[in-house]
């Protein structure tokens, strides 16, 4: 009767597959092997099959705060900090960062140098550990909840970033699936687990605690090369404006070509996703295109989509700089910001975004 009772519960649970990756914090001899097209499944699970000297993998989460006075990256990387154009190497190429804008533009920031990385890649979902730093992400099979545990004490900190996903993943040019390009630009990937989120940060930073609710995100990016050997300009940003869910992407590679990536979803179903049909352009002040070696940081963004139900377009000031940090032959700026817009001739909205801008001058 157990047993019965048994076998027909096996029957009801779906089978997930399940994988277990463990990475080294060293980087490792040889070329790596590098997924550029989907494989129906694991879509946020690791990308290489070991990562070397050149080559990286990472899995990003944020969180902006709707009055866009706050905000919270986690970044969690496999591969040598020179790979992302970081002036420095940390002896580990399995590290993370923590980087808070508090509401007096106070930004907490944290490096987490970790041991062996463990991913569990389950369904489409990951969770992942970096051994001896306190920090951890769970996702689920189905990518609609992933939660970050911090725990250092260390630091005195602790608490939990948390997304509930409101938006289905994508890849550059696609819905996810199988056998779908995963390739933004040449040499460099991404997937999109969770485009669009209830974020929950509750955190305490050595005393102060930071909490807030707003639009969540969560995604990866990996290079069969260094990052500032691929690309010369980086926009991308997400937000949410109204219903609408929206992620856009414009980069100038070293080829001297432009690659774009749009997606937009209202209330949960996609709109219009694909590496077509989007312009993303700097507005006001240091607003050339393209942007020109040195050029500064410009006001916001100007955000068309060419979509069947028509052209949806936004604009995004910048509110906050969130994370300023130092690259050797570039930048890097994310800001919070104040989006307003709509499909044109509709009703129009005001929201926030969590975006950024990576220019790399020289590209070694
Ligand atoms: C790392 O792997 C990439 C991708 O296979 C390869 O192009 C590169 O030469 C390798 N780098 C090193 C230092 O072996
Ligand atoms: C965003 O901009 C709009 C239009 O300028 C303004 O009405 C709104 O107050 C701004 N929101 C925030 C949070 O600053
Ligand atoms: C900003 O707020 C944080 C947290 O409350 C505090 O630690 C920091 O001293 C403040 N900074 C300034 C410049 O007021
Ligand atoms: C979006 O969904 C919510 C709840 O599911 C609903 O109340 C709202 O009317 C929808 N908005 C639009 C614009 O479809």
């Amino acid at each position: 009767m157990y047993f019965l009772l048994l076998l027909g519960i096996a029957q009801v649970l779906p089978s997930i597959a399940q994988k277990t990756d463990m990475i080294p914090p060293v980087t490792q001899f040889g070329a790596s092997k590098v997924e550029f097209t989907s494989a129906g499944a694991g879509l946020d699970g690791p990308k290489l099959d070991k990562v070397n000297a050149t080559t990286f993998d990472w899995w990003y989460f944020d969180i902006g705060s709707e009055n866009l006075n706050a905000e919270a990256t986690l970044l969690m990387v496999t591969g040598d900090a020179f790979t992302l154009g970081f002036p420095f190497t940390l002896g580990t190429s399995n590290y993370g960062i923590l980087t808070v804008l508090q509401p007096n533009d106070t930004i907490y920031q944290q490096i987490f140098l970790g041991g062996d990385a463990t991913v569990v890649v389950s369904g489409d979902g990951s969770s992942g550990n970096w051994e001896g730093t306190g920090v951890s992400w769970t996702g689920t099979p189905d990518l609609s909840s992933y939660t970050v545990n911090i725990d250092v004490p260390l630091l005195g900190l602790e608490g939990t970033m948390t997304l509930k996903s409101i938006a289905p993943a994508h890849f550059p040019c696609s819905s996810n699936g199988a056998g779908q390009t995963e390739e933004l630009f040449p040499n460099i990937g991404w997937a999109n687990a969770i485009p669009d989120a209830v974020g929950t940060v509750d955190l305490n930073l050595g005393g102060e605690h930071v909490s807030f609710t707003g639009t969540g995100y969560h995604d990866k990016n990996w290079g069969a090369k260094r990052l500032p050997s691929t690309v010369t300009s980086w926009y991308w940003g997400h937000g949410r404006v109204g219903p609408y869910s929206l992620v856009w992407f414009d980069a100038i590679a070293i080829d001297g070509d432009e690659y774009i990536s749009g997606y937009l979803a209202k209330n949960g179903t996609v709109v219009s996703s694909g590496c077509s049909g989007i312009l993303v352009r700097p507005t006001r002040v240091n607003s050339e295109y393209p942007p020109a070696p040195l050029q500064g940081d410009p006001s916001g963004f100007h955000i068309e989509y060419t979509t069947s139900e028509g052209k949806f377009v936004v604009d995004v000031e910048n509110h906050a700089v969130a994370w300023e940090p130092p690259l050797v032959s570039g930048g890097y700026t994310r800001w919070t910001g104040n989006i307003t817009g709509g499909f044109e001739d509709q009703q129009q909205y005001t929201g926030a975004t969590v975006h950024e801008w990576i220019p790399f001058y020289f590209n070694v």
